[in-house]
């Protein structure tokens, strides 16, 4: 369908439906299929900096989370580096889709050098899934963002190909955050990263984990951040992952100014389909409007979403939408 073609990172895509780094774009034959799908792009399975950096031992301690040890299981395989090259080669010569690498990394290290590979190899674009808890209570946010952005800075000055970064919702300024790391050098984030959180049995006094999957109301946590980021710093492209299942949340996405929305959950619990009804549903909903391009849309209810001027601080919402309570 010519009127969801869309533009990320630079990358034609057919669709802004991406499919966020997951199980699901782990193998070239998955990916095939996301393209018959209807996907417009994939961030491919992240891969770790420890094992990059052939630490991947250290990733061992992980896998006391129950939901993380299957698929760790294959980053420790002495193959997979090299496996990973190959299988976006793969990629390259097998189907026309854009493909974004993925890296999860917590600092910039030697790992650096296998993005140039990564480059090489034939991606079209790296999305970097920096994460680490803060556990240092002498340590401030300013040094944790700095920390970032020279993981962003030391990435995209070595690449050529766009760089976005994906990140967690836990920051006290994301506009702020989402500037410095635009000024070293990222074309784009995704929000938000998505964790699988510890939870406690009680009875047995043991950790389990927390749902994987997320449920579609977890994606008003980004709408508002998404219009305001897009509005204040409007170069930098934003995609939006965590809580996107319909055809309706990637259309409230765009109208927040999201450049593409990104699924997983929904793959899970709904089949590959259901790319394909997400595009069918975006482009009956632009023919209801009138619309023919999606740039014709993107970002319109912007506005709306941003916090009124007379209540800059959004302080006033309960009282606007609770008046009675
Ligand atoms: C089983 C599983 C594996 C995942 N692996 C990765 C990963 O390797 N790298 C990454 O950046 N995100 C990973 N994610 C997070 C997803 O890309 C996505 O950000 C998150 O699930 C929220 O989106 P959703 O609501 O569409 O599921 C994973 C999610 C799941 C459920």
């Amino acid at each position: 369908m010519k009127k969801l073609e869309t533009s990320y990172l630079g990358l034609a895509l057919s669709s802004p439906v991406i499919v966020s780094s997951s199980p699901f774009t782990a193998s070239v034959e998955s990916i095939v299929e996301l393209e018959k799908a209807g996907a417009g792009a994939v961030v491919l399975k992240s891969i770790f900096e420890e094992q990059i950096d052939g630490e991947a031992a250290t990733l061992e301690h992980y896998s006391a989370y129950p939901e993380a040890s299957g698929y760790l299981a294959r980053y420790l395989e002495a193959d997979y580096i090299r496996g990973f090259l190959d299988m976006i080669a793969a990629l390259k010569r097998t189907t026309k889709i854009p493909v974004i690498a993925s890296i999860n990394c917590a600092e910039s290290g030697s790992w650096v050098d296998y993005a140039k590979q990564i480059a090489a190899a034939g991606a079209d674009a790296l999305e970097l899934n920096v994460f680490f808890l803060a556990t240092d209570d002498r340590s401030s946010a300013a040094a944790i963002e700095e920390r970032y952005a020279s993981i962003v800075g030391a990435v995209a000055e070595a690449v050529s190909i766009p760089v976005s970064v994906k990140l967690s919702p836990r920051f006290t300024n994301i506009h702020a955050v989402l500037r410095a790391l635009y000024n070293r050098g990222a074309k784009g984030a995704t929000l938000y990263n998505r964790f699988f959180e510890p939870d406690i049995v009680v009875d047995e006094m043991r950790l389990t984990a927390s749902d994987s999957l997320s449920g579609p109301k977890e994606l008003r946590n980004v709408l508002r951040d998404v219009a305001l980021s897009s509005s204040l710093l409007p170069p930098l492209e934003l995609s939006v992952s965590t809580g996107v299942h319909t055809g309706d949340d990637v259309l409230k996405c765009l109208l927040a100014g999201a450049t593409t929305a990104q699924v997983c959950t929904a793959l899970y619990l709904q089949g590959t389909g259901v790319i394909g009804r997400m595009n069918e549903r975006i482009a009956q909903w632009m023919d209801a409007h009138g619309f023919h391009s999606i740039d014709q849309f993107r970002g319109a209810m912007r506005a709306e979403l941003r916090p009124d001027k007379n209540d800059p601080n959004g302080r006033v919402q309960y009282m606007r939408f609770f008046p009675q309570k």
